[in-house]
């Protein structure tokens, strides 16, 4: 079982937010990524459609025995983890619930949420950090523009930079201590968002997701201990744009694109 593969997945490129950050701990692996691009954007579907979507890619994942599953996903961690957890034997990491237990025990007095409209739409990052911390007030805010700029690679875009600053300009009212980059396609952002704010008031999840994940990993036995394989990356749809999109984290040569039950 620890030789098998590690399946992690996201509506499209934002994913490889976390997965540059797991192979840096954890390069022994081998990683299936999964981009589900022709049902991107996940944050603007109903729950039933988004627990069909991840349903159809764990089952993919089953397919290639994966060991574990990364939902390198914020929508589908708070909207499809609670319905899907218990249906597989593979481990799965689902984004939001772990990283806000590492933010909660920050202590942070405030704190800001950029996230899908799903994801918002949930409280999962409010009610997961008031789990730990209640004494966190936390700011939700909805981001619906921002996964379009980057899956289209416009982060140069004059009206990108408007759209991302006046968003910001509207949290910022609220003076969080932090803001937490709840969606795993905002980092692609952070060159514009640190124009108009401070770097270290960002909190890219990706970073203590995949510290958890390699120490859980470790702790369960499960790490490989064979020579690491190429990673695997596969998209529903639009595999050029895809390997364009994702420069900025990974440099990808080789996607296959590859129609399962996900897309529609
Ligand atoms: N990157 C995903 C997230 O973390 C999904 C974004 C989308 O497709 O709307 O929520």
């Amino acid at each position: 079982m620890k030789n098998n593969p590690i399946g992690i997945f996201d509506s499209g490129v934002g994913g490889l937010s976390v997965f540059s950050e797991l192979v840096k701990l954890l390069p022994n692996e081998h990683y299936i990524y999964y981009g589900d691009t022709a049902n991107l954007p996940y944050g603007d579907k109903t729950q039933a459609r988004l627990v069909e979507i991840t349903g159809n890619i764990f089952d993919f994942f089953k397919q290639k025995n994966v060991k574990a599953v990364v939902m390198a996903c914020n929508t589908t961690s708070a909207m499809t983890y609670d319905t899907l957890k218990d249906n597989y034997n593979f481990k799965i990491y689902p984004i939001v619930q772990i990283v806000s237990k590492q933010i909660a025990l920050k202590n942070y007095k405030t704190a800001g949420v950029f996230a899908t409209k799903a994801t918002i739409g949930s409280h999962a990052y409010k009610k997961e950090i008031q789990k730990y911390n209640d004494n966190c007030t936390v700011f939700e805010q909805a981001c619906p523009d921002w996964v379009n700029i980057v899956e289209n690679n416009l982060q140069e875009d004059e009206r990108s930079i408007k759209q991302v600053k006046s968003d910001l300009d509207i949290m910022l009212t609220n003076n969080p201590e932090k803001i937490i980059l709840g969606c795993t396609h905002y980092p692609y952002l952070m060159s514009v968002l640190t124009k108009y704010a401070p770097k270290d008031m960002f909190i890219n999840p990706a970073e203590y997701f995949a510290k958890y994940i390699a120490e859980d990993l470790k702790n369960n036995d499960l790490l490989s201990n064979k020579p690491h394989k190429e990673p695997e990356f596969f998209v529903s749809a639009n595999p050029k744009q895809f390997i364009n999109a994702s420069k900025l984290f990974y440099t990808i040569r080789n996607v296959c694109e590859i129609a399962t039950g996900a897309a529609v």
